[in-house]
């Protein structure tokens, strides 16, 4: 039982595409806390993951979207206010994909067609859900955005390939957007810079499992699992960071701030 952080409060989770998924634990933490929400994903993820068993333990309706779509973003955001009766108070975007990863290409031969799908999927979007969202004027005051990043948007990491160039975009999306949106509409927008975690989207990056012992064990508290990531969102969301936004917020278990030298006992 949660603590009702979230009564009231009514959101978009973008992003659960099976039980493994950070939205997933996103989800089923936001309702543990009292809020109500509406799902979505695309819908070709609706087809193959397993979304409608966390509908039905959330009581949450499922809303397909394509988040590269703008006509889908703008249907998803007046459908989903006319089932809360009022506007949003939250909005997880939890997006990514790269085919070139998918496919093999490394960062050295990107096909080009597929880096623009990348960054369309894992940072444009985001900005086409900002815009659809300031556009309707769909947030209540002191509203919340969050957006999911890996610290390969900072620091190089090969293996990461174009997803890198994506979540720094994220990023930078993230500070210009939530400045507009603070100023005019008193809506935090913040990222929070997640652990290397074991979901569809993270096994496909190359060297995931190296990567997920290594910075396990550089981190003083270890990696951030998803449910820590759901507990820091689910704050994120509610009235107790009000004043938080443009924010990059690491969940690694200090792993950003850890400068790996030989003899540091890993
Ligand atoms: N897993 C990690 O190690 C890790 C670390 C840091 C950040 N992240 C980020 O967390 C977020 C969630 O990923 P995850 O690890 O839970 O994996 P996941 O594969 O469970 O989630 C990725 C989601 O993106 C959705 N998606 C892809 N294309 C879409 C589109 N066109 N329209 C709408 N939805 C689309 C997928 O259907 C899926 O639900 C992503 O932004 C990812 O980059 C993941």
């Amino acid at each position: 039982m949660g603590n009702n952080i979230l009564k009231n409060k009514k959101g978009i989770i973008f992003g659960a595409l099976n039980e493994d998924s950070i939205a997933w634990k996103i989800a089923e933490k936001v309702v543990d806390e009292g809020a109500e929400i509406v799902l979505t994903n695309a819908p070709v993820a609706l087809k193959f993951g397993t979304i409608k068993s966390l509908s039905e333990k959330t009581g949450s309706p499922v809303i397909a979207a394509d988040a590269t779509s703008v006509e889908d973003l703008e249907k998803l955001v007046d459908e989903s206010i006319n089932h809360f009766g009022s506007r949003i108070d939250f909005v997880l975007h939890a997006v990514g994909m790269s085919p070139n990863l998918r496919k093999g290409h490394p960062y050295s031969n990107l096909d080009y067609n597929f880096y623009e799908k990348t960054i369309d999927i894992s940072a444009l979007s985001f900005h086409k859900l900002l815009q659809t969202l300031y556009k309707k004027d769909a947030m209540n005051e002191c509203g919340s955005v969050v957006a999911l990043t890996y610290i390969a948007a900072d620091r190089v990491m090969p293996g990461y390939n174009d997803m890198a160039d994506a979540k720094a975009m994220l990023q930078s999306i993230t500070r210009n957007f939530g400045y507009i949106l603070g100023k005019e509409k008193k809506v935090r927008v913040n990222t929070v810079s997640q652990s290397p975690t074991a979901t569809t989207a993270g096994k496909g990056i190359v060297g995931m499992g190296e990567m997920l012992q290594y910075s396990n064990s550089a981190s003083p508290l270890g990696n951030a699992t998803a449910e820590d990531c759901a507990n820091l969102v689910t704050v994120l969301f509610s009235d107790y960071t009000n004043k938080v936004t443009l924010q990059n917020i690491y969940n690694d278990g200090g792993f950003s701030s850890v400068l790996p030298y030989p003899g540091l006992s890993l």
